[in-house]
């Protein structure tokens, strides 16, 4: 991945390994680390529907897998074409906001393609054990 592009850029260029044959519907999502390091996620369907996952989880699993807990920003994109995508928000869903809030304060950062939004905002409460 260049890292000379833009977080939304990055997560453009993740979109691009989206196996969404079902939906039509390919979603990207870069995760910036603290320590620097990007960490890529795309939303990978299956024939058996349920077992589909999301851009931001599989970004958010393959930082997991490497040892990686603590975040800065996420961008996430998505759409049917490259133009919806580049053009149109892509909300993170219910299950990934849960996700994310396992490791990421309120006030952390998540860029759609109309700004930047807040994790607080899209989940103000989460589920606590
Ligand atoms: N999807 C994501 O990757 N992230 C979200 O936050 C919501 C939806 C994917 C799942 C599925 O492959 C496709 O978008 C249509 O729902």
């Amino acid at each position: 991945m260049d890292s000379q592009l833009t977080l939304t850029q990055q997560a453009l260029q993740a979109r691009a390994n989206a196996y969404a044959p079902y939906s039509g519907f390919a979603v990207g999502a870069a995760l910036v680390a603290e320590d620097g390091r990007t960490f890529y996620g795309c939303n990978v369907e299956n024939a058996s529907y349920s077992m589909t996952i999301c851009a931001e989880r599989s970004a958010v699993f393959s930082a997991v897998a490497a040892g990686v807990t603590r975040f800065r920003k996420l961008a996430i994109v998505g759409g049917k074409t490259d133009e919806e995508a580049a053009q149109v928000p892509c909300l993170p869903c219910g299950a990934c906001l849960q996700v994310l809030a396992e490791f990421c304060p309120p006030d952390f950062p998540i860029l759609l393609t109309d700004g930047v939004h807040l994790l607080g905002e899209f989940l103000p409460a989460q589920f606590r054990l």
